[in-house]
This record gives structure tokens, sequence and C-alpha cells, in this order.
């Protein structure tokens, strides 16, 4: 297993619609395997493949605290199958540095997807595990945090961006 680098906005892999797994091979275990450890090394509840740069539509899920244990979560190919009310709550994401927005999600979310042996599941989510499905899900379909907010608010994160940037080069 090894920690992988997670790409970061606006490397437009972020932007692509992300191609369905096909046979899961060795190849795609790996991912997984250095997915999770991705994610608990960033530390973050969820990453999606085109995070670290690989365009398949695969995600890896953990919405465990200290106080509080769940089960990690393999999505091969997720769909959502139900969806139900309404959340609004403040989300940020591991390839969209020093940025967080609140962020419409439904407040409960039904997906169907295959886990790493090649079982079919249904996995149920509310409250943050919904936020977690539905931010991943969005990495798949090409979109990320950002365009969920207005226009505004992504120029002024652009700009931002820039300079944080700028700083950096300065700095090393
Ligand atoms: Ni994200």
């Amino acid at each position: 297993m090894a920690v992988r680098e997670i790409v970061q906005f606006p490397n437009p892999v972020l932007k692509a619609k992300a191609k369905p797994v096909g046979e899961i091979t060795p190849e795609i275990q790996t991912l997984i395997d250095d997915m999770i450890e991705t994610m608990y090394a960033a530390p973050g509840v969820g990453l999606a493949a085109p995070q670290v740069g690989v365009s398949l539509r695969l995600a890896v899920i953990d919405i465990s605290s200290r106080e509080e244990k769940h089960p990690l979560l393999v999505l091969i190919n997720p769909e959502v199958i139900a969806v139900d009310g309404e959340l609004l709550e403040e989300e940020g994401c591991l390839s969209v540095q020093e940025f967080n927005s609140n962020v419409k999600r439904y407040a409960k979310v039904t997906v169907r997807a295959t886990d790493r042996h090649g079982q079919v599941y249904e996995v149920t989510g509310e409250d943050l595990l919904a936020r977690a499905l539905q931010h991943e899900l969005d990495h798949l379909n090409g979109q990320i945090i950002l365009d969920h907010v207005s226009p505004l608010k992504r120029e002024l994160y652009k700009r931002r961006l820039k300079k944080m940037k700028k700083e950096e080069e300065s700095a090393s």
C-alpha cells in the first residue's frame, strides 16, 4: 500500500466524468488499498479515484471519528437510487485546499454500489454519511464543491489560490 498524491484544483482530471470500473483486477485492488491509505493519511472521510488522478468510478468513505466507529465503504460504480430531505452544512474537499462552504445536499441517500469482492450492496446514509456519499459521487461526475457555490465565491477563491501559490513560490 502507498499514500498517493492528492490532485488539487484546477487539475482537469477533477472536471472529467469518470469511466465505469470493468473487471476488479489486481491493479484495481491496489488502487483501492492506496486510496484507503491516502484517505486515512490526509486525513479525510472520503476519497474518489479522480482525486488520485485516476478517472474511474470508484470511491472510499469512512466517517469514523475517535468517538464513533463506522464501516469503511468501498464503492465501485456507485449509483444514487433514493434521496430524501435537505441539508445545508459546511463542507471541505481534500482537492480544494483552504476552502470551506455551505453546500446544499439531500439529508438521506441510498446508494447501490459494488464492493471490492464484486458483491452488489446498498447503503443508506443520513447526515454526515449522506453528505460524504453525495460529495464523493460528485467527484465521479466531474463536480467539486466549487461547482456548488456562487460564481463570485468561486472567483474570489481562484484569486486567493493564485495569491497562495505566488507566496509559496517566493518562499521556496
Ligand atoms: Ni472532495
